[in-house]
């Protein structure tokens, strides 16, 4: 093992959530301003130490705690490096608020993955990375559909339906998200438990919910492909309106999407799980985004973060 370090992104999921555990399509987009670094340092010794703002202590003392799965995917990897006993040092950074919905379990894995695989000098294939991601997301929320994972370990937004290889989707490189926390956590293992027993109960009144959040997901798509900005503030809108029904929004996310809407905003809904976390809002121009801010801050937000459309062209 040699020292080593992995870097993953923030996601933000543009349109198709909890619809793409169903199958259905979704669209997300890593933010690559807020990074997670796992570095990892080989010791003499074999004591095997975390530092972290979620997990401080030692690997074999994390079962117990939130970190478990995290933990349980670093033990893994080290048996399949055939160096369980290795002793380290893992020092994670995350710029990522967790329980957000910004993809912070899922970055924390991808980032840890690159790094033990840099660490023994491995060969990292895409589709071996996001299998390795799953063993942490399987434990951490229950039933991924891997597109935290995905959009963590992107450089670019992408096209993504569960069980097929994720696909890189230009944006238009006008128009503005407003990204704001309603700083109430979410738990995503809860909200799509949630969303299951809803589809249990009464399939025929909230399947259909499911199937319009897919269908605005593809209009999304369409409007990202032909720089139509309004069409695809309405999909936001859509889906916002189907994940309020399906009981993943929550009052603080509705008085923040209202808010939007009132300050001009093209569309808006949650982000990621829901039921707490952050909601998104689309403009027309970067200068429209700094007033939705200040409305959105007006109205609870505890911090508000700007994308610009254009910062989604693939650097590589
Ligand atoms: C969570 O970030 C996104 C969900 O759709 C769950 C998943 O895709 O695994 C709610």
């Amino acid at each position: 093992m040699r020292k080593s370090q992995g870097i993953s992104y923030a996601k933000i999921i543009l349109i198709g959530e909890h619809a793409v555990v169903y199958q259905q399509p979704a669209i997300a987009l890593p933010i690559r301003s807020l990074t997670v670094t796992a570095t990892l340092i080989p010791r003499t010794d074999d004591r095997q130490q975390i530092a972290s703002i979620f997990y401080q202590g030692s690997l074999a003392d994390a079962a117990q705690t939130p970190f478990a799965g995290i933990a349980t995917l670093i033990r893994r990897l080290l048996t399949f490096f055939e160096a369980p006993a290795q002793g380290f040092d893992l020092a994670i950074s995350s710029m990522l608020p967790p329980e957000r919905g910004m993809g912070s379990s899922a970055a924390t894995a991808v980032a840890i993955i690159r790094a033990v695989y840099q660490a023994f000098d491995a060969p990292l294939p895409h589709d071996s990375l996001l299998n390795w991601a799953n063993v942490s997301e399987r434990i951490i929320h229950g039933n991924p559909s891997g597109l935290d994972a995905a959009t963590a370990s992107a450089t670019a937004p992408q096209w993504f339906v569960r069980g097929q290889a994720p696909t890189p989707i230009d944006f238009p490189t006008t128009g503005s998200l407003v990204i704001a926390d309603t700083g109430v956590p979410g738990q995503t293992k809860t909200a799509v438990a949630s969303v299951a027993a809803k589809l249990t109960q009464d399939p025929a009144h909230y399947q259909p919910l499911i199937e319009a959040i897919g269908q605005a997901t593809s209009q999304a798509a369409l409007a990202l492909a032909q720089d139509d900005l309004p069409l695809l503030g309405r999909q936001l809108t859509i889906s916002q309106n189907a994940l309020r029904q399906l009981g993943v929004s929550s009052p603080a996310l509705n008085q923040l999407v209202a808010a939007a809407l009132n300050a001009g905003a093209l569309g808006a809904k949650l982000t990621g799980s829901g039921q707490g976390g952050c909601m998104i809002a689309l403009t027309k121009a970067p200068a429209q985004a700094v007033h939705l801010r200040r409305a959105l801050e007006a109205a609870g937000a505890t911090t508000t973060w700007q994308y610009d459309l254009v910062e989604s062209e693939d650097p590589s």
